[in-house]
């Protein structure tokens, strides 16, 4: 990729990193001399509304629904880390999915990844769906299936990569050049929010847009609810910016405030969520507790080497299946001391949840068990605690798994 030079921190393997990430998280969208203060760090500008010199004659802001100097400091940085010409902020993950929706209308057909966050699947199946959209869903990590799934209404394609919570890779280039070869007006999308802007820019590889949950590892502190789409065509950016206003799912300058300051430490949370969560992956690889780990910075995931090329590393996301029934399940969660019981990810603690009865309850009980998301699953998001007490952690909780696993293997 032109935009990416060998850098030494540079995983083994992986795409280089992004040229120039840390300079731009830290310093594009936050220049001093763009206030009259000069400022070193952006205000938080909470004003609704921007006084003008003549009726229509303002200076860049009219009213803070269509425009924030907050706002649109946080949007500066975002497009230069996705390695876009645009972005836009709005008021959660679920707020940017549905924004990019109203890019179509009924009749419409969208195609979706088997396998996504439960809200994405609960949205399409349950409003989009009601209110006249063709969604479908396909296992697009199958090329083959994505070919058989287009249709002649076909507008928009949802991709998840990796898949929440089954860690499926989908190759984002694979998929964008069989669609935009079956025809070009088809809208890529790629939800990026478990790698980040860090680990992957599906610009770069071919998506029209790179949708994030800013909840997660954008923000990176688990306090902010926001929503993030990068792209670089002037057409769906012009429609997307009116949809923004006209819909109004907007973020609070506060919150962007916030999440601007998350970015600024991006570069070194992710490089430290890899090596956590990697030492994380080999431990439960190498217990005889756990059933099978999920981790695509594993050799054993089967979309390893489709990772490396299309990443620069892997966050601190991973899935595993403990050995036993959902009550195993439940005490080995239930007996976590470092790691909280919580939904969500990406924020600098360590987090463990239950897919089927948390994140993904929404989804249908058959889906579940296709997708693979059994009772034994569990999600975890590493933090940035030190190694070796998320390590003790996670052994003392399956040692308390294992006692209640073997006293009830005596009573029967
Ligand atoms: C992969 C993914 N996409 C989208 C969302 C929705 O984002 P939000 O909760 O910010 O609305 C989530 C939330 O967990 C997610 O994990």
């Amino acid at each position: 990729m032109a935009s990416q030079k060998q850098n030494d921190s540079s995983a083994a393997g992986y795409q280089p990193l992004f040229k120039s990430f840390a300079t731009d998280a830290i310093h594009v969208g936050s220049e001093p001399e763009q206030w009259n203060s000069r400022a070193v760090v952006p205000p938080i500008s909470l004003s609704t509304t921007f006084k003008q010199h003549g009726p229509g004659k303002h200076a860049g802001f009219e009213y803070s629904r269509s425009g924030n100097p907050t706002r649109s400091c946080l949007e500066r940085a975002v497009a230069a880390l996705d390695g876009a010409q645009y972005c836009l902020a709005l008021a959660s993950g679920l707020a940017a999915t549905l924004t990019i929706t109203h890019l179509f209308k009924a009749g419409d057909g969208i195609l979706c990844m088997n396998d996504v966050y439960g809200g994405t699947n609960r949205y399409f199946r349950k409003i989009a769906a009601e209110v006249g959209f063709d969604v479908s869903f396909a296992d697009l990590t199958k090329l083959e299936l994505l070919k058989a799934a287009l249709k002649p209404n076909t507008k928009m394609v949802w991709i998840e990569t990796p898949t929440n919570p089954t860690m499926k890779v989908v190759d984002i280039k694979g998929c964008a050049d069989i669609v935009h070869e079956h025809n070009k007006d088809i809208i890529v999308v790629v939800d990026n929010t478990f790698m980040s802007a860090y680990f992957q820019r599906p610009l770069a590889l071919g998506a029209d847009i790179c949708m994030h949950s800013a909840t997660k590892y954008m923000n990176g502190h688990s306090d902010v609810v926001m929503g993030l789409i990068s792209l670089n065509r002037d057409d769906i950016y012009e429609r997307l910016k009116f949809l923004q206003n006209a819909l109004g799912a907007v973020p609070s300058p506060f919150d962007c405030y916030m999440c601007n300051r998350g970015l600024k430490t991006l570069h070194v949370r992710m490089k430290q969520h890899f090596k956590n969560a990697m030492a994380v992956a080999q431990f439960l690889e190498a217990d005889p507790r756990v059933d099978k780990v999920i981790f695509p910075g594993l050799p054993s995931h089967p979309q390893h080497e489709l990772t490396k090329r299309q990443c620069t590393g892997c966050p601190g996301m991973i899935t595993f299946y403990i050995k036993g029934k959902l009550e195993h399940a439940s005490t080995f969660l239930s007996s976590l001391k470092l790691f909280a019981l919580a939904e969500s990810l990406g924020g600098y603690e360590s987090l463990a949840e239950h897919p089927a009865i948390m994140t993904h309850a929404s989804v249908s009980e058959n889906e579940r068990k296709e997708l693979g998301i059994s009772d034994t699953l569990i999600r975890l998001s590493v933090g940035l605690e030190d190694e070796e007490d998320i390590i003790a952690d996670l052994d003392q909780a399956l040692m308390c798994f294992a006692a209640h696993l073997k006293r009830m293997e005596m009573k029967s």
